[in-house]
């Protein structure tokens, strides 16, 4: 897996293709495993998939923000020479590329905005926050990953894809209760990107899952209504993880966006 150093921090990657950069910016609790599905499928692109901080092969040095996050990811697409990019990502990964759009909007050629939300977190959010700490001071990371995985994954998918419920675990099962915590932390505290949201100026595609429990369809359309002229593709079947779990339809509305307009 190819690394670079940004400013001592190490961030290994995935890469397939050539032409147009797209970034793909994993969620919690995973890493850029969970795009295998998408990498190797969208020609005459340059996919690039980060571990973030902590996760997948990626070291960590240190808590980040979600807004040092998107600078980090920016600094990513400069050492790499892909910008601009179109940038997506998964909830977590949505809050980074918002992050990185925010303070970058010149390098961004289009956004893809998966199973994700604009808000920041609620009171009852951030209390929840606390308690999962909490369970991962006390129990680790397994008992994350258990207390996420059926909130993660639609029930058709928890009941006949056990290899996406095992790859899921395994990703959770990876982390180290500090990177849990850090990230944790991280996603309390984040900024409300709502705002932005109208001030996007290029193509933009939000995907959600019909099951998705976590960022359900009422919030992607929130996200929709704010995003003038974005496109807004329901997965059938899906939960959370929409990109893991129905990946063909995730990359028919991916490949139907980027091939309509999203070019750089
Ligand atoms: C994620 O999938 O990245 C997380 O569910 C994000 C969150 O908890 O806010």
């Amino acid at each position: 897996m190819p690394q670079v150093s940004i400013d001592g921090q190490i961030i290994c990657y995935e890469e397939h293709g050539a032409g147009p950069p797209l970034l793909l910016i994993h969620g919690f609790p995973l890493d850029s495993r969970m795009w295998a599905e998408q990498m190797r499928v969208f020609a005459g692109r340059r996919a690039i998939a980060p571990d973030l901080p902590g996760f997948g092969r990626s070291p960590s040095t240190r808590a980040y923000s979600v807004a040092e996050l998107g600078e980090l990811m920016h600094r990513l697409l400069r050492e790499l020479d892909a910008r601009p990019a179109v940038v997506g990502g998964l909830s977590m990964g949505g809050y980074v590329a918002m992050a990185l759009m925010a303070r970058h909007p010149h390098d961004v050629a289009g956004l893809v905005l998966i199973d994700t939300r604009s808000e920041a977190d609620s009171p009852d959010a951030r209390a929840g926050r606390m308690r999962m700490i909490q369970t991962a001071r006390e129990s680790g990371a397994s008992a994350i990953a258990e207390q996420m995985i059926p909130r993660l994954l639609a029930p058709q998918t928890l009941q006949s894809r056990p290899a996406v419920v095992a790859a899921v675990r395994e990703m959770a099962q990876g982390l180290s209760a500090t990177t849990i915590e850090n990230t944790l932390l991280a996603l309390r505290d984040r900024e409300d990107y709502s705002g932005l949201l109208s001030s996007v100026r290029v193509p933009a595609l939000i995907v959600v899952g019909e099951h998705d429990a976590i960022t359900p369809p009422a919030v992607a359309r929130s996200m929709h209504e704010r995003l003038a002229g974005s496109t807004l593709e329901v997965i059938q079947g899906a939960g959370h993880l929409s990109p893991m779990e129905q990946p063909e339809a995730v990359n028919r509305a991916m490949a139907r966006f980027l091939e309509r307009g999203a070019t750089t």
